[in-house]
């Protein structure tokens, strides 16, 4: 059978599958594989199934070899793999869309309603013991029924969020490029400017980098909150720090940072904002159903055959 390497050992299930098509070549140590790793490991294989921490870029390809047909990414977002790279030498790239949408849309609101209601802030002052009882304005948050939520990017994870917004009677705006039948479409100073939540769903690409910089966060509302369980490059940490600090936007919930796994030191030292470890499709059903998406995209196309969910242009 044919090597492919796997970057990090999956659930079992997924792992067998692969052993049934393959010889599997894992690193023996459970952690992000090491760039010399990889690019050890890569030699010879017909199939790499990456993780989004591993960069696939022309170098890993030529350590791979001209016999490499796939890379299957064990994620949605495929920023880590130089996609034009891949085409160049023929090699297919594949995603893992669609498994993992509700959990991500769970975690985007549940950093939305954490920021909003300043959950993680409260659960710190109680565990410091603090003196602290009950008062009419004692740590007020925002309201999130009746607000109005803006999402940037509306794919698959954008409309999850959206439908869950129909719940909070929420009014939904939504800056997307590609059509979006029953919600209120709105180019992005409208929906900045009318926003009192934004969660950002678009890919991280050239265009979207920064896009959540000074000039964005200063046409926020002082009162608006913003979640990012996109990719952290698309948001600029050091202003969004200085935004929070200085009161132009209310409060933030980020999954994803610009250099992970490091948020910037100055959002540390913020009460009001949410940071999670890039948790978004982290539940036990969805991470089997990554496992299982990526083993059968890598195998299929092992198999010639075409794999369920290659990644398409942008
Ligand atoms: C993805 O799949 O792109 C997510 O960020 C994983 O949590």
């Amino acid at each position: 059978m044919r090597p492919v390497l796997v970057t990090r050992r999956l659930a079992d299930e997924a792992m067998e599958l692969l052993a049934r098509h393959a010889d599997v070549v894992v690193p023996l140590e459970d952690r992000p594989i090491p760039r010399d790793t990889l690019l050890d490991l890569a030699g010879g294989v017909h199939g790499i199934l990456a993780m989004l921490t591993d960069r696939i870029d022309e170098e890993v390809l030529a350590a791979a070899g001209p016999q490499l047909v796939v890379v299957a990414n064990h994620a949605v977002g495929y920023d880590n793999v130089d996609i034009e790279a891949c085409e160049r030498r023929g090699v297919v790239v594949t995603n893992t869309p669609d498994v993992l949408t509700e959990a991500t849309a769970d975690l985007a609101w549940g950093l939305l309603l954490a920021a909003a209601r300043r959950i993680v802030e409260g659960d710190r002052l109680v565990r410091r013991r603090e003196p602290w009882e009950w008062a009419p304005a004692f740590m007020l948050g925002r309201e999130v029924a009746g607000s109005t939520l803006g999402i940037v990017g509306y794919g698959r994870i954008g409309q999850a969020v959206a439908r869950r917004a129909a719940g909070f009677r929420m009014q939904v705006l939504v800056h997307t490029r590609t059509p979006a039948p029953g919600v209120r479409r709105a180019d992005l100073a409208t929906l900045l400017a009318e926003s009192d939540a934004i969660s950002i769903h678009v890919p991280l690409t050239p265009q979207t980098r920064g896009m959540f910089g000074a000039e964005a966060l200063d046409a926020m509302k002082p009162t608006a909150i913003l979640v990012n369980t996109s990719r952290g490059g698309v948001v600029d940490e050091a202003a969004l720090a200085e935004a929070l600090a200085t009161g132009r936007i209310a409060a933030a919930g980020l999954d994803v940072y610009e250099r992970e796994p490091e948020p910037h030191p100055a959002l540390l030292e913020l009460e009001n904002v949410v940071l999670a470890p890039h948790l978004g499709s982290a539940t036990v059903e969805t991470r089997r159903a990554m496992a299982m998406l990526a083993a059968r995209n890598l195998v299929a196309a092992l198999s010639g055959e075409p794999p369920p969910t290659p990644v398409g242009p942008r």
